[in-house]
């Protein structure tokens, strides 16, 4: 393993380390006015909720890197204490990078990203149309990280009303449909990748039920060909196979070898019988060991 110890990394190298090691981050494309009311935007990826009771979000503006200077999404909240939180999809997420570009203090970043600029409810910044999910923020508090350019600045905000496109929405189950949503999350350099169709994974879990674990898992399991997320389907079962459970698997586990076995596991795990392939599991441990 390559060790990188901080301190001894310059700031570049550790950026770039970071960004690409704590990734993909979602995109708050953050709205806000300056005191003569100019709109702002600006996308910030060191961006997350942290909190649903109360609602929570929170992300880093940091130091600009050339000199130190706070940037005008940070001078504006910390005037106007107030925000709009615009998630980024794949239809808006060229239209976001324009918006990272250092425009002068009173140029409308709204004008020059091509978005539409529609009125908030609580608060003054405007949010953007063309975002299926806009947070309007009030500020909380903001917490400084260093003086030095790059230092972030946590700026923690209450989320006071979300404004949901219906398009996004399920309708059956009436929850965010990621492959309608479309979001784009932030990666190392210029990457960036999307959160929806091939790239999503289901994976089921009951957190409030027990698993077995890997430590319970007949050994055989271990130095076999199933891959490791069969294996994790396994130790995912909540309860350790009866007797009866495995006696009804011995007859078959008598006349296979490992290869067979492995393949009528597979079987079973695909057929979503995960507890009958456990059995089956332990019924051919037994049987090797006779
Ligand atoms: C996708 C993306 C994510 C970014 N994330 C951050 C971030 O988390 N923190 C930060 O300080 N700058 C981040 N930037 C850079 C700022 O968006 C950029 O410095 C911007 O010009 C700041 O604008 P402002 O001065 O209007 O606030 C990001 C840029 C892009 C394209």
């Amino acid at each position: 393993m390559k060790r990188i110890v901080p301190s001894e990394t310059s700031n570049r190298d550790l950026h770039q380390y970071l960004l690409a090691m704590v990734a993909p981050r979602p995109i708050a494309l953050v709205s806000t006015v300056s005191n003569d009311f100019v709109p702002n935007l600006a996308p910030f990826s060191f961006f997350n909720i942290f909190s649903s009771n109360p609602p929570i979000a929170v992300f880093s503006a940091n130091r600009r890197v050339t000199d130190g200077t706070k940037k005008d999404t940070l001078l504006n909240i910390e005037q106007n204490k107030e925000l709009v939180i615009n998630v980024v999809n794949a239809s808006i997420v060229h239209q976001m990078s324009l918006t990272s570009v250092e425009f002068g203090h009173s140029i409308n970043e709204f004008e020059k990203a091509g978005f539409t600029s529609i009125a908030s409810e609580k608060v003054k910044p405007f949010r953007i149309k063309e975002s299926p999910a806009q947070m309007e923020c009030k500020l909380k508090e903001i917490i400084p990280l260093g003086n030095h350019p790059g230092a972030g600045h946590l700026i923690i905000c209450d989320i006071e009303l979300i404004h949901l496109s219906e398009e996004v929405i399920d309708e059956q189950k009436g929850r965010i449909d990621p492959n309608k949503i479309k979001l784009v999350g932030r990666m190392g350099r210029s990457y960036y990748n999307h959160a929806y169709g091939q790239s999503i994974e289901t994976i089921y879990q009951a957190i409030l039920k027990p698993v077995i674990g890997f430590d319970l898992l007949p050994h055989w399991l271990k130095q076999s060909a199933l891959s490791m997320k069969e294996v994790s389907l396994l130790a995912g079962v909540s309860s350790l196979p009866t007797k009866s459970d495995i006696e009804q698997h011995k007859k078959k586990a008598k006349t296979v070898n490992q290869e067979q076995a492995e393949k009528q596991v597979k079987r079973l795990l695909e057929l979503q019988k995960n507890k009958k392939a456990l059995g089956f599991a332990f019924a051919y441990q037994i049987e090797k060991q006779a």
